[in-house]
């Protein structure tokens, strides 16, 4: 199994990132590193072993950067709620956090490895950039990095930008600019990805614990996408980075040459990803530019069955 750590910011679709992440054939899930993002990090770490105690899974979770490298913190309540995984009741929390930072975990984590480390990020990406500030050695031990953020199109938070990136654009610019494979999956396939009522329905049906989980989850998510973008079903960002190094074939990937814009007031966080090959620059990135909808629901069924 290709071993790899989940650095998130739960958030719904995080906790079935995390879900996805910890059962399949292809990927040994051995840490989740936490980030403060779509919550304060007191939030979200405390989410996260919600969802592994929910789940029964004895995945180490370590908490890590409070706050953005640069810019001041945004976070999401308004989708997420104010706890940022509002929605299900959780029983008393038992598990605890590892005492380890987690920007030091991911340093010792991939120094110790002998094997290559995937490290995928579906919150701002603070915790990957400062660890790979504190050792550039680390590179070399990464496989690759997979992250749900960015857009060539709309943004989620501003015209330009979404949330992820634009809640730490510097964290995002060191990592797409470390010359490490880097595939981008970003709003323009994750909102062809809703989450409808009829999904939901398919999932309750499996009546396993995670699935009960996974309903609970989406009842809340989809009316605050309904509130907030008048969506009926909300997007899964999150899960779909999992889903693709499960199978890669659930999304069409293009090469081309990314930055991240951190200059710009209007359009700070934005992906400028050159779709069309204007600038002729080095393709740094893979971006997704299509999904396919249906492998990735079978991913999510599949997942829930095996909890
Ligand atoms: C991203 O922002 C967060 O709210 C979600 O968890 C996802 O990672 C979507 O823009
Ligand atoms: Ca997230």
């Amino acid at each position: 199994k290709q071993k790899m750590i989940l650095d998130c910011d739960p958030g719904h679709d995080d906790a079935v990132a995390i879900l996805l992440a910890a059962k399949n054939d292809v990927l040994e899930l051995i840490g989740i590193t936490v980030v403060a993002g779509n919550q304060t990090i007191d939030n979200t770490v405390r989410n996260a072993l919600n969802v592994c105690q929910a789940l029964e899974l004895e995945i180490p979770v370590y908490a890590g950067c409070g706050g953005p490298m640069v810019r001041e913190q945004v976070v999401a309540g308004d989708i997420h709620g104010e706890s940022g995984l509002d929605g299900p009741v959780f029983e008393p929390l038992k598990k605890e956090r590892e005492e380890e930072h987690a920007v030091n975990y991911i340093v010792r984590a991939l120094m110790e490895s002998d094997e290559k480390i995937t490290i995928v990020t579906t919150g701002p990406m603070t915790n990957l950039a400062m660890a790979m500030r504190m050792e550039p050695k680390i590179k070399e031990k990464i496989k690759e990095i997979v992250l749900m953020g960015g857009c060539y199109q709309n943004g989620n938070v501003t015209p330009a930008a979404e949330f992820n990136i634009f809640a730490d654009g510097e964290a995002a610019y060191a990592c797409f600019n470390s010359g490490l494979p880097i595939t981008m999956v970003g709003l323009d396939v994750t909102r062809k990805a809703l989450c409808y009522p009829a999904i939901v329905d398919r999932m309750e049906k499996i009546g396993t614990k995670a699935s009960k989980l996974f309903v609970d989850l989406m009842r809340h998510f989809n009316k605050s996408q309904k509130e907030v973008f008048g969506w009926d079903g909300g997007p899964l960002h999150d899960p779909i980075t999992i889903a693709y190094l499960i199978d890669p074939t659930v999304l069409t990937v293009k090469p081309m040459h990314s930055e991240i814009e951190i200059r710009s007031e209007q359009s700070y966080g934005r992906t400028n990803c050159d779709f069309f090959d204007y600038q002729q620059k080095d393709h740094n990135s893979d971006i997704a530019i299509d999904i396919d909808t249906d492998k990735f629901w079978d991913i999510v069924e599949d997942a829930l069955k095996r909890y």
